[in-house]
């Protein structure tokens, strides 16, 4: 991938919950597997509980805060 294909979406940290991702056309995951991103706003899960990694499925909210 060149420099020139990377997207430069706009990013917001949800405290105690997902980053969003604003204008990004794909998200690589730590293995290396490479999202495509179909929306204008996706949510990325930072608690690595979501059953839908990289995507936050909304499980955030229940976990116990610690
Ligand atoms: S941040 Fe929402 S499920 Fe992980």
């Amino acid at each position: 991938m060149r420099e020139r294909d990377f997207d430069h979406p706009e990013v917001v940290l949800c405290p105690d919950g997902p980053m969003l991702l604003r204008g990004a056309r794909s998200v690589q995951d730590a293995d290396g597997t490479v999202h495509p991103v179909r929306r204008p706003v996706v949510a990325l899960c930072r608690c690595e509980k979501s059953s839908r990694l990289p995507w936050c499925d909304g499980t955030h909210k229940v976990i116990p805060k610690g």
